[in-house]
């Protein structure tokens, strides 16, 4: 690619991509989804295969895109394309559709994700309220007021549209201008907001109860793994090619493996530290309140922690800045969700970025009613589950993260695992990932035999098991 071309298309900065991908990473699925599905899931075990299936599975697949990203300067289906026809690889053109799964991935993703999104903005006025007039909640009236508002069919829409609009807003303005500067300032404001969470937790009744809940060790069965695994690709934004996006853009003098372990690290930390809180919450309060208080747990972020904001000296001025965050760390997310479909009309269909931005966050804000009425408003939708899918999967919301996270990023971090380990020559992986590292990977056999051997064979095993109905109790 020429010089101009590349420029036209953007680059990161020197800690832009560290920043943008660490951006794209942290988000709701640390804040928000992480601590439920531990929850779920019984804590202990999952927590402990989550952090194997980042490490083993995460990490490889992290640098593979990346990788792929960076070498073609392209989005997925143009970087598969190229590297199909320019390497002369086996299967050809066919690598596209690898591509166009992730771009369905990040469309389905989206548009589910900008509706917790816009939850969190109603939140963050929800506290500004709170902080000027007084604090009135109790913990019924919370559980009570939250439902009311998922029951609410137009603040649903209403915030959903609001959380598509500023996302495609400031993907009309490119790769460069808005998200490096932003990123750079919130993460290390959220990490300290967190760690004094964290700390301030330490302090109640059910910290150490929180512990041991999340490092035990227990039985699991096979849904709950492939859960682990399918988090993982999520919380690290894989499987779908929006790090072979953020790649794409990344310059030559920068070091992949490097940059990785650092995305993968910050977002591991951020969601154990966020699970932690969550749980000193959950076991602070008698086991015989708990369900009652907490409902599903998927709503502890909404429910629960306005109440312990304000229960703490300087909560008034803590909890809307602290929403306000997570909500920051939820915008940096659907930006890389709505760039990765966005890159692709761009990068082969050739649209304008203002077009293809406009026209595809229109489709993913419809696409997303459904999901939006899917939380209490329309009861069809809400009670609706496909046969054969868990409990958990249940109504129209459910159904589609369920089967987005836990098979098309699967899936997908297959197929790549697989482009990078066996189609692509060690020599060109070698190259790429050398390339900024000063010119020496000495962990490069590590990586080619996990990309090569065990994430294939985790996945599908994993796959196998879940199909077969398995548990490994
Ligand atoms: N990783 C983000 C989170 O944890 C969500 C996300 C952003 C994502 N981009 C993605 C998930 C791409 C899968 C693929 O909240």
């Amino acid at each position: 690619m020429s010089e101009q071309k590349s420029a036209e298309r953007g680059t990161f900065g020197r800690m832009g991509f560290i920043l943008a991908a660490a951006g794209s990473a942290i988000g709701l699925g640390n804040i928000w989804k992480f601590p439920y599905i531990a929850y779920a899931n019984d804590g202990g075990s999952f927590v402990l295969i989550y952090l194997a299936a980042i490490l083993l599975v995460g990490a490889p697949i992290m640098l593979a895109e990346t990788l792929i990203g960076r070498r073609t300067q392209q989005s997925p289906v143009g970087a598969f394309l190229r590297l199909a026809i320019e390497e002369k690889v086996p299967g050809g053109r066919r690598w596209g559709w690898l591509g166009g799964l992730g771009v369905f991935a990040g469309l389905a993703i989206l548009s589910y994700y900008a509706v917790v999104a816009g939850w969190v903005v109603y939140y963050f006025l929800h506290c500004l309220r709170w902080s000027f007039q007084g604090f009135s909640g109790d913990a019924t009236s919370l559980v009570t007021e939250f439902q009311g508002f998922l029951a609410n069919p137009g603040l649903q829409i209403g915030f959903h549209g609001l959380f598509m609009t500023i996302t495609v807003l400031i993907v009309i303005l490119g790769v460069k201008a808005g998200i490096e500067r932003t990123t750079k300032f919130l993460m290390p404001v959220l990490l300290v907001i967190l760690l004094a969470m964290v700390l301030n937790s330490m302090r109640s009744p059910g910290f150490g109860d929180a512990i041991s809940f999340l490092f035990h060790v227990g039985p699991i069965h096979a849904s709950g793994v492939l859960e682990a695994l399918g988090h993982a690709f999520f919380t690290l934004s894989l499987g779908m090619g929006a790090m072979i996006t953020y790649g794409s853009y990344v310059s030559r003098g920068q070091s992949i493996p490097r940059a990785g372990g650092v995305i993968c690290l910050l977002d591991t930390l951020i969601a154990l530290m966020a699970a932690v809180v969550m749980f000193s919450i959950i076991f602070s309060v008698p086991l015989a309140e708990r369900a009652g208080t907490f409902g599903r747990s998927s709503t502890i972020l909404f429910t629960t922690l306005p109440r312990m904001f304000y229960d703490l000296p300087a909560g008034t001025l803590i909890a809307p800045v602290f929403y306000l965050l997570v909500a920051f760390a939820a915008l940096t997310s659907t930006i890389s969700l709505l760039e990765v479909v966005v890159a692709y009309f761009i990068d082969v269909r050739e649209w304008s970025r203002r077009k293809a931005s406009l026209v595809v966050g229109a489709i993913i804000f419809l696409a997303g009613i459904p999901s939006a009425l899917s939380v209490g408003a329309v009861g069809k939708l809400t009670h609706f589950q496909l046969p054969g899918l868990p409990e958990g999967a249940q109504g129209f919301f459910g159904t589609v993260d369920y089967l987005a996270t836990n098979w098309l990023l699967p899936v997908g971090g297959l197929g790549i695992a697989l482009f990078a380990g066996w189609v692509l020559s060690s020599k060109l992986t070698r190259e790429e990932l050398e390339e900024g590292h000063g010119g020496r990977f000495s962990l490069f056999p590590v990586w080619r035999f996990l990309v090569r051997y065990v994430c294939p064979v985790a996945i599908l095993w994993i796959l196998w098991e879940v199909l077969n109905g398995r548990s490994f109790a």
